[in-house]
């Protein structure tokens, strides 16, 4: 079987990790590495990685994820944010730092203004609201979760997507430990428990390939 197979048979939702063994940081940067190259929207890249592997804030963090013992138990968990809609208008330093990063002369105010301009016009007409524009910008965040998840398989590193958490208490743990986060600008997408298993995974239970797919 081939390396990537490998990988997508590897991985499973880990219910609990070994507490001892720690993921190396040379094996935390490619997973974060695997993230930060994920496609994005426009190139938007609206996403924030919050990498936690202090203990007593992943207690903390468990008790707001429904006591799941992923959450205390892993190596690291990440947390991924999407930058909400208030972060995509023309005034906005996110977008003009994303559309300037194109430019060949970035001291263009004019083409930094079309370039917003032309972004701005595509979310006036496909999306219709902020709740839209928040969806759209959190959906990003699933496919880097997803490559991560994918890349620490790769490694050898179990991984478990945590959607069960409450948002709005974890958003007043971020304001409290990260200087200028606020809730206004970010909201959670997915968080990430990743580190090794104690257990045997069970087999994969999957539809067959005939059940879900359509050839035209
Ligand atoms: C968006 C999302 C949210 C999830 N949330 C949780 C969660 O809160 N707790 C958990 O144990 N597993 C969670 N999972 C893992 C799924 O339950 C798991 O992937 C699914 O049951 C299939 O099992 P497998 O990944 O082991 O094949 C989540 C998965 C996704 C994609």
């Amino acid at each position: 079987m081939d390396k990537l197979s490998q990988a997508f048979n590897f991985r499973h939702a880990c219910k609990q990790f070994d507490e001892k063994k720690k993921i190396t940081p040379d094996d935390l940067n490619a997973i974060l590495e695997a993230g930060r190259s994920s496609p994005s929207s426009f190139g938007m890249e609206p996403w924030h990685f919050v990498v936690v592997d202090n203990p007593e804030l992943k207690k903390q963090l468990r008790a707001i994820c429904y006591d799941q013992p992923q959450v205390s138990s892993c190596s690291h968990f990440i947390i991924v944010l999407y930058r909400k809609a208030n972060q995509f208008t023309g005034q906005s330093n996110y977008l003009r730092s994303v559309v300037t990063r194109g430019l060949a002369n970035k001291d263009d105010q004019t083409a930094i203004d079309i370039a917003c301009q032309s972004f701005i016009n595509y979310c006036t007409q496909e999306m219709d609201s902020d709740i839209a524009i928040d969806h759209w910008s959190e959906m990003q965040c699933y496919i880097a979760s997803t490559n991560m998840m994918t890349a620490a398989a790769y490694h050898g590193i179990d991984s478990c997507a945590i959607g069960g958490f409450q948002q709005d208490r974890m958003i007043q743990i971020l304001e409290k430990n990260i200087p200028q986060f606020s809730g206004q600008s970010f909201g959670i997408a997915l968080c990430l428990a990743f580190g090794y298993r104690v257990n045997q995974p069970k087999e994969h239970i999957r539809w067959p390939l005939k059940k879900i797919c359509t050839f035209l």
